[in-house]
């Protein structure tokens, strides 16, 4: 087979060090190895191999065990110490099978039985070229997946966000529970993304579990796991959620719709740092940092006896309460930039940034849907536009015509005089805005006199 026609996208091992002191045997592999296109270089010892090792860079090294100056066991130790990737298989002959398993525990990546046959030791090589691919394909993935969801993509510059940032990095080294409160859509499942793939569990599992969306049984079963037998349709063993996350991230979406029991249960493994599977008799050790959200007002739960104070006390150890996107409007400006970043992925479609006049209407807006709807608006009014900065008139019509801050009506008093003067206020805002400033067309969608607008707008201090 012509070694130039397999296609690998991780390139193929090339350069390969043979380290025996049976010449014959080194002979006999260089032939072997050539006739495959490797570059082939022998030598008859540790030491002479450990200088050649330390020369050149070598793809892969076929490396004897037990061999006169250093044997293949002091080879492995020095060259890992100085190159920790390096691609090592051993050759044991008889009697070296245990040291093998020993070198594969010190970081060689496989061992080969002597004698073999050309054939096994060719198959051995692919396998591991293989092995290696995959392990390099992985660390692109996981650079993709740490540079989607990692720190950079959390932007922020309210005082506010700047301290939530602080405590995302200085948590994400520990494996305390965290937990993430703050209305839908204020980022709270960004934040948990983030402070696992900037941790130092980043190379581990994040496993996401949403606690309102299951009946209480399943939710027990899908997070513990079972044995084959436990219940009716348990026909085979299944790992659970925590086991699945071990040694990374367990995400508890909606932790305030976990029914009570599970919160007993969810305490006492967060307490014993075990788990045992339904149906099972024996307990399984587990070393996963537990990320908890909600939008909901877990103290308040806790008064009315829904959610346990033993828990609420357990996840609350480290608080991040995500502020909605109205009170920290001074995040806009960065958000646009990012979102721009974002969704500018249309080549030949490029946005370059956004008229202040924009970012004024955005900012003005109340954004119930917080950072999700901001973000669906800038990604729609992206799609529609075809020049490169974004204006008033590209944005959609609801956010010009939407609810503004400082207008809701908050019925901290019950007071129809009061409530009813915020609503025309807001009303009157509208159909401001609607008829671009015109104040009869106003006063028309009003169904008032042009004269009460205007007196109307006097009272309430609007500029038309
Ligand atoms: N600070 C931020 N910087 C950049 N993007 C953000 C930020 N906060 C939120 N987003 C984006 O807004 C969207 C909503 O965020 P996310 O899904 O994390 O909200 P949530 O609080 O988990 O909402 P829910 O309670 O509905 O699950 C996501 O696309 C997220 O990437
Ligand atoms: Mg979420």
């Amino acid at each position: 087979m012509d070694r130039r026609k397999r296609d690998r996208t991780f390139p193929p091992f090339e350069n390969v060090l043979v380290i025996d002191d049976e010449s014959n045997l080194c002979e006999a592999l260089s032939m072997i190895l050539k006739r495959q296109d490797y570059n082939v270089t022998t030598a008859e010892d540790g030491k002479e191999g450990l200088s050649l090792f330390e020369s050149r860079d070598f793809d892969v090294v076929l490396c004897d065990i037990r061999m006169p100056e250093m044997d293949g066991i002091a080879f492995l130790k020095a060259a890992i110490s100085r190159k920790a990737e390096a691609v090592i298989m051993m050759m044991s002959g008889y009697g070296t099978v245990e040291t093998a398993a020993e070198a594969m525990n010190l970081g060689a990546v496989d061992y080969v039985a002597k004698p073999f046959k050309p054939n096994e030791i060719l198959v051995k090589l692919r396998q591991n070229e293989k092995r290696m691919q995959l392990k390099h394909e992985n660390t692109l993935l996981r650079d993709v997946i740490r540079e989607t969801f990692g720190f950079e993509n959390l932007v922020g510059r309210s005082k506010v966000m700047r301290a939530i940032f602080n405590t995302v990095q200085t948590i994400s080294e520990h494996k305390t529970t965290v937990l993430i409160t703050g209305e839908s859509g204020t980022g709270k499942g960004l934040v948990a993304k983030a402070i696992h793939y900037d941790g130092i569990r980043r190379n581990g599992p994040l496993v996401a579990i949403n606690c309102g969306g299951l009946p209480e049984h399943i939710l027990e079963r899908e997070m513990f796991g079972y044995v084959k037998g436990a219940f009716t349709d348990a026909v085979y063993d299944k790992k659970g959620l925590f086991c699945e996350a071990n040694h990374g991230t367990l995400f508890f979406d909606g932790i305030g719709k976990l029914p009570i029991s599970l919160q007993v249960k969810l305490l006492r493994v967060l307490e014993d740092e075990e788990i045992r599977p339904l149906g099972g008799n024996k307990s399984i050790k587990v070393d996963v940092r537990v990320i908890a959200a909600t939008d909901e007002d877990l103290s308040k739960k806790v008064q009315e006896k829904t959610f346990s104070d033993d828990l609420y006390c357990r996840i609350n150890l480290v608080p991040i309460y995500l502020p909605p996107l109205r009170e920290r409007m001074e995040d806009i400006p960065v958000l646009i930039d990012h979102l721009i970043r974002k969704f500018n992925i249309h080549p030949g479609k490029q946005v370059r940034g956004i008229d202040p006049d924009a970012i004024r209407e955005l900012a003005g807006r109340a954004w119930r849907g917080n950072v999700r709807e901001f973000e669906n608006v800038i990604q729609s009014t992206m799609a529609m536009m075809d020049h490169d900065i974004i204006s008033v008139e590209d944005l959609p019509r609801e956010v010009k015509g939407g609810e503004k801050t400082g207008d809701l009506l908050s019925f901290d008093t019950l007071s129809i005089k009061a409530n009813n003067s915020a609503l025309e206020k807001l009303l009157i805002k509208k159909a401001l805005t609607q008829t671009k400033g015109n104040r009869t067309q106003a006063a028309r969608l009003l169904e008032i006199s042009h004269p009460t607008l205007l007196y109307k707008m006097k009272e309430y201090s609007i500029k038309g």
